[in-house]
């Protein structure tokens, strides 16, 4: 949708949004019959709801959105809520006046990134019935505070694209986006950024020791790669942070397979390589003041007759050995190369990494916020505050010695999997064992959070950009601000 700020409303034919606290707001008083239009629908203003109305000779389509009273101003809901009940109606041009409130800049372009990303969709389908093609292109925003245009250019467009990318990642199936077409498909929305994005292939990490990592690849046909971002946008002299995503494109489970009852939703499993990829265009895109590197290990995780078996021992980058109980405890198996090639390559100070990595972790803190561990009370204390702004939810979790002996493996120095308890915790200590001394980290497992089943106010059903939100806010707060 493309988005425009104008100080009047448009001659053209559009279609009129106002945000209203009540049926009889004064914004609506002026307009013949509207309070009894939507008094008829029960419209109170409430935040989210809308009604409709028509208005003139013509019968100008009247969306009127509730911003509620009292609970604190929502305008992303409000943007949002335009495409949600606009999009196929066969409007195409939707003029938003805020002139009646009296709000900041941020709050206007806010609106603005509300639309944008309820708008998006992204799906293969040919055969969509007329009523089902999208007709809205335009939202006009009108009796905005003049920076908000400016805002919305150079800090929320970017932000839009990034985490527009991450939904594309996501949603797409694992025949097309495998290893080597998501580097591909994350060059080409790079293009004219000045992200920097390179990736080591299957020759080099073999090089270099992944054993972890490529024992998961070894049972598919699919070759792995290491993919790396980075944008100095920044002092010359400052360590990057480092940024690191699991990025497995399908987890059948390998050997130890997964029922085939919804395995299809395993194509997501490289939600933690999405956010980190649509974080660095996010940061690229609005030329952040900060150095930041992200690096996604990208593999597939197959049954063939070269697979890995359960009880293999492999040994990581880090020279330590891992026996592998269960191949389908196979992010962590990724990810610690991964972490141990960055720390190495970047000696940042600050490393977070994103995985879908348990489903215990959903049966834990369910669809609503995504779990963190953290060697630092301090990052913790950052992730939180980044957390609230941006609207990523995160919800601290412990990590312990008593929780580490529990993958303490007789034949190697470690298990990938410890026993069906604390199964998100574990996992966590697996990770923490790659993390060198000196270096602040968090895990991020967002399980939970990738996909959504049900549409939702702000956005619609299916990928949801998880975690691009609360790594660009930690950016611009931690290293920016
Ligand atoms: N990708 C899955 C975790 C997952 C499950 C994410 C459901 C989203 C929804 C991960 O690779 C996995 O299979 N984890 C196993 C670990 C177990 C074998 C210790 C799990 O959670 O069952
Ligand atoms: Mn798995
Ligand atoms: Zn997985």
């Amino acid at each position: 949708m493309q988005i425009q700020f104008a100080t009047a409303r448009p001659d053209a034919d559009h279609v009129l949004v106002l945000p209203a606290t009540a049926s009889d707001d004064a914004a609506l008083k002026d307009l013949p019959g509207v309070v009894k239009a939507l008094e008829k629908q029960r419209f109170e203003g409430k935040r989210g709801k809308s009604a409709t109305a028509w208005i003139g000779d013509d019968g100008q389509r009247l969306l009127v959105v509730g911003v509620g009273e009292g609970e604190g101003l929502d305008l992303e809901t409000l943007g949002a809520t335009i495409p949600a009940q606009l999009a196929t109606s066969g409007e195409t041009h939707a003029v938003l006046d805020l002139s009646s409130m009296d709000i900041h800049a941020d709050a206007a372009a806010r609106a603005a990134l509300g639309a944008v990303n309820r708008a998006w969709n992204f799906d293969h389908r040919t055969k969509k019935k007329d009523e089902e093609k999208v007709t809205l292109e335009t939202l006009t925003i009108v009796g905005a505070p003049h920076e908000a245009k400016e805002l919305w250019e150079e800090r929320y467009q970017p932000l839009s694209k990034g985490i527009a990318l991450t939904r594309e990642l996501v949603t797409e199936p694992a025949n097309i986006i495998y290893p080597e077409s998501f580097v591909e498909r994350v060059k080409s929305h790079a293009e004219g950024t000045g992200l920097v994005v390179e990736a080591l292939d299957e020759k080099e990490m073999e090089k270099l020791g992944m054993g972890a990592l490529l024992g998961v690849a070894q049972g598919s046909v699919r070759k792995p790669r290491l993919l790396v971002m980075k944008w100095m946008g920044g002092e010359g002299d400052d360590v990057p942070l480092l940024l690191v995503g699991k990025g497995v494109t399908f987890d059948t489970g390998g050997i130890s397979i997964k029922p085939a009852a919804g395995m299809e939703s395993m194509k997501w499993d490289m939600g933690g390589a999405g956010a980190v990829s649509g974080a660095m265009l996010a940061l690229a895109a609005r030329e952040a003041k900060a150095n930041v590197v992200g690096i996604c290990g990208l593999v597939e995780n197959m049954p063939d007759g070269n697979a890995q078996r359960p009880g293999d021992v492999v040994t990581s980058m880090s020279g330590q050995t891992i026996e592998v109980i269960n191949t389908d405890a196979e992010g962590r198996l990724v990810l610690c190369d991964a972490l141990t090639w960055g720390q190495k390559e970047f000696s940042p100070k600050t490393v977070l990494d994103l995985a879908t990595l348990t489903g215990a972790m959903v049966i834990s803190l369910g669809h609503e916020q995504a779990g963190f561990f953290t060697n630092s009370d301090d990052l913790a204390e950052d992730l939180i505050k980044a957390s609230k702004k941006s609207g990523d939810k995160l919800w601290r979790q412990p990590l312990g010695e008593a929780y580490d002996r529990l993958i303490d493996s007789p034949i190697a120095d470690m298990k990938n999997v410890g026993p069906r308890e604390a199964g998100s915790i574990t996992a966590a200590q697996f990770l923490q064992r790659f993390i060198e001394d000196g270096v602040d980290w968090a895990h991020l497992d967002i399980a939970g959070m990738a996909w959504s089943d049900k549409a939702k106010p702000t956005i619609d059903k299916g990928a949801t950009g998880f975690g691009v939100r609360v790594l660009d806010m930690y950016v611009q707060r931690e290293l920016e601000d």
